[in-house]
């Protein structure tokens, strides 16, 4: 139930979602928030009724979500990406099991509309990834007896595919879940098999680098907070690169979590990240209730340790220094689109509920950046 002064917010002449909920126009909030960032102020709370601000108004650094390109053309989510967020990364459209054809081909119809998007809206989009060990193709796999060729055509896909997107995307995840879990090590690939276990990172960032020198170019990988022995594993590659010359600027966690992880883990982390100087993302957070399996049980207790992890990695980013703070992307905004759907169709694990209403996780995330 939201004051006169919500309603008025809420409902300045937005359509109301199809889905039930409310498109969020806040032209009036969001004005007076960037002007009172623009003289310096801390966004106040948010008007009585007004459960919050847009996402990006209230972050004095980038926020960001993942999206595909078909969820662009439901008029209520768009408004809702344009309202909340500043950054997008492709979800799946920008990986080489979406780009890479049979023949050795290209496609980039779907990465192409999330950038014209992002352009049209005035946000930045951050790529996903290029060196993957989830990735097999088939075209890379019957080369993979020529080292030469497999050399060549490896070149040719990151140069194109970064080339392409030169000046538009401001950053890459150029190597993505590289470490096993439990300390395991580096994972072998059909990368790393092909050209070399550092090797095959290193030629990724030189590359990379090659076709944008202006793009930021980030090591990325998951558990980093539930695994205390691979997020060492972790910060020891990214050292390694950094030895063998790697133009490595940036370390990515993806945050993807369950609600019963420990309270101080998703700081520790960010923390342990920071320590290197390199930038840091937080590049696909979310807080999945269902996978949950600690004593945490009944809906209430998990939504409330939901809100409190969003909170403790919001808190936790802002304290790092400006220069560090690249992005804070979440994985989806509506719980419908969340990929972890698929494994419990019951989970929640997003900011914004299945009509595009916001959580409590919402304020929560938000009062953290204002303490
Ligand atoms: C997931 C996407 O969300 C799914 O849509 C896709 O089917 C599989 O990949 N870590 C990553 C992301 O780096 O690329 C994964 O995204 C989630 C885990």
């Amino acid at each position: 139930m939201t004051s006169p002064v919500g309603d008025a917010l809420l409902n300045d002449g937005a359509p109301l979602s199809p889905r039930g909920g409310r498109v969020w126009s806040r032209r009036g909030v969001l004005a007076s928030t960037l002007a009172l960032g623009a003289c310096g102020q801390k966004a106040q709370s948010a008007p009585p009724g007004v459960a919050s601000w847009p996402l990006k108004a209230v972050a004095r650094f980038p926020v960001g979500t993942c999206v595909q390109a078909a969820q662009l053309d439901d008029p209520a989510f768009a408004s809702l990406v344009a309202a909340e967020v500043s950054q997008l990364t492709p979800e799946w459209e920008l990986k080489m099991e979406y780009v890479l054809q049979p023949d050795g081909g290209y496609r980039f119809d779907a990465p192409d509309r999330i950038a014209t998007f992002a352009a049209d809206h005035g946000m930045r989009v951050f790529g996903h990834t290029l060196v993957w060990y989830a990735q097999r193709p088939a075209f890379f796999e019957r080369l993979a007896g020529d080292a030469a060729a497999f050399r060549n055509a490896f070149s040719a896909y990151v140069t194109a595919v970064v080339g392409r997107y030169k000046g538009r995307i401001v950053g890459w995840d150029v190597v993505n879940e590289q470490v096993g879990d439990d300390g395991s090590g580096w994972r072998t690939s059909l990368w790393s098999q092909a050209l070399g276990p550092l090797d095959h990172m290193r030629i990724a960032y030189d590359l990379a680098h090659a076709a944008d020198p202006a793009a930021a170019l980030f090591l990325n990988d998951y558990n980093l907070e539930s695994d205390p022995a691979k997020r060492a594993d972790f910060l020891r590659l990214a050292e390694a690169l950094l030895k063998a010359g790697a133009p490595l600027h940036g370390l990515g966690s993806q945050t993807h979590v369950a609600a019963d992880l420990a309270p101080g883990a998703v700081a520790a982390a960010i923390r342990d990240l920071a320590g290197l100087g390199l930038k840091v993302r937080i590049s696909e957070m979310d807080v999945s209730l269902a996978r949950a399996r600690g004593l945490v049980n009944t809906r209430a207790d998990l939504e409330r340790r939901q809100a409190a992890l969003y909170a403790e990695a919001a808190e936790a980013f802002a304290a790092l220094p400006p220069a560090q703070r690249f992005d804070f992307t979440f994985w989806g905004l509506e719980d419908s689109q969340s990929w972890l759907k698929r494994e419990d169709e019951a989970d929640a694990p997003l900011l914004f509920d299945d009509s595009g209403r916001p959580k409590p996780a919402v304020a929560a995330w938000e009062a953290a950046l204002r303490r």
